[in-house]
């Protein structure tokens, strides 16, 4: 190895571990001796970004592109720093020219899509997601984006397992921080909220369905007796177990999880996961089956707004929103008696707030 790639190995080294400074040193220690250096001249531009000064990134990045212009990662980062200074039509030139040059390197299909549908430009990331999935055709998360973006079709029944395994598995190391930092999301607190009014002398079994990272758990844990968590994605129950707050914990289906334990827990919650399914009549004849008599079910929807004719619909986020009219109506075809509905802001949505359903139902035996 040359001198100036050990040089350049160990800048990345000391960036990966956060050591900031010594590589920003090391880049000018190359850039001293090799001022074309791509290599050196893009990682000083992820060093300003990480800072925060995208100006300075936008110009590192393309001065590295001019050296050395087969680089895919680069043109990706350019466009982020050129979005992160409110250019978005240059960032969508630079990601329209980095899938023309590399059309089977994925990362600028993801970039571009999220970044058409922050436009409102729903055609287009429709257009995209078909030509993505064409090429790449075993992406189940891509084939979601197809089906959320396809316009005026009936939306699916409900999520396939295989999706949320995957997406979840992929964001359960960044979950906490996106949601909670960047989305302002309540989901769990606004369940556990709900589930403590309902039952403030409750000590029975208790069902986090869909526990995720387990945020709910160490909020209802004062709250139960044996506290149990059912989740399809391995990666977000492995940091749901490092809380420490769960009895059990179980990778699995939750319909058909709950199918398999009758009359076992005296409440089910479910925060921000019933968005994953269309139809509701299934998980709620499962959730019914699973609870004790007078058992407690507390869960939340996003809200399907307006008149139209739909229950429910697989909306460009990705996400399912149902409408309350069908929400109630579903809780009480399954034998359950409405505690309280309430619309309540879960989440932000492109910086706007997204109005959930918050239901407490009680089942009837
Ligand atoms: C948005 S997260 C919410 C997690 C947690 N309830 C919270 O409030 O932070 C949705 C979770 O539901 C899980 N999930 C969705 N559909 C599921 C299913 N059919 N069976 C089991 N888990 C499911 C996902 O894997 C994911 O961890």
């Amino acid at each position: 190895m040359s001198e100036s790639a050990a040089v350049l190995r160990d800048a990345k080294l000391a960036y990966r571990d956060g050591g900031i400074v010594e590589a920003e040193a090391l880049c000018r220690r190359l850039l001293r001796r090799h001022p074309t250096s791509a290599g050196a001249l893009h990682l000083l531009g992820m060093l300003h970004a990480a800072r925060g000064d995208a100006a300075e990134a936008v110009r590192l990045y393309a001065q590295s592109l001019a050296y050395s212009p087969e680089q895919s990662e680069v043109w990706c980062d350019l466009a982020t720093a050129y979005q992160q200074c409110g250019m978005s039509t240059k960032a969508i030139g630079v990601l329209v020219r980095a899938i023309s040059i590399y059309p089977r390197r994925y990362r600028a299909y993801g970039l571009l899509g999220a970044l058409y549908y922050q436009l409102g430009r729903i055609g287009d990331a429709a257009d995209l997601y078909r030509e993505w999935f064409r090429r790449d055709p075993t992406n189940v998360e891509v084939h979601h984006m197809v089906l959320s973006t396809r316009a005026g079709s009936d939306s699916p029944p409900r999520c396939s397992d295989a999706f949320v395994r995957a997406h979840f598995d992929n964001c359960a190391d960044v979950f906490d921080e996106r949601l909670i930092k960047r989305l302002g999301y309540r989901g769990h607190q606004i369940v556990a909220g709900a589930y403590k009014r309902s039952t403030p002398t409750l000590r029975g079994g208790v069902l986090d369905a869909g526990c995720g990272t387990g945020l709910c758990g160490p909020l209802v844990r004062p709250y139960c007796g044996h506290l149990v968590g059912v989740d399809l994605s391995e990666n977000m129950i492995e940091r749901a177990r490092a809380r420490g707050v769960y009895d059990e914990l179980i990778v699995g289906e939750l319909c058909a999880f709950m199918a398999s334990r009758p009359d076992a827990f005296a409440a089910i919650i479910a925060a921000d996961v019933l968005i994953y399914f269309g139809t509701l009549e299934p998980v709620m004849k499962a959730a019914y089956r699973a609870l004790q008599p007078e058992g407690i079910l507390a869960v939340t929807f996003e809200l399907l707004a307006g008149s139209g004719p739909q229950s429910y619909r697989l909306e460009v986020h990705g996400r399912y929103c149902h409408t309350e009219a069908y929400v109630r109506n579903v809780l009480s075809q399954a034998g359950f008696e409405s505690l309280h509905i309430r619309q309540e802001t879960i989440r932000l949505e492109l910086g706007k707030e997204a109005i959930g359903i918050v239901a407490v139902a009680r089942k009837v035996s």
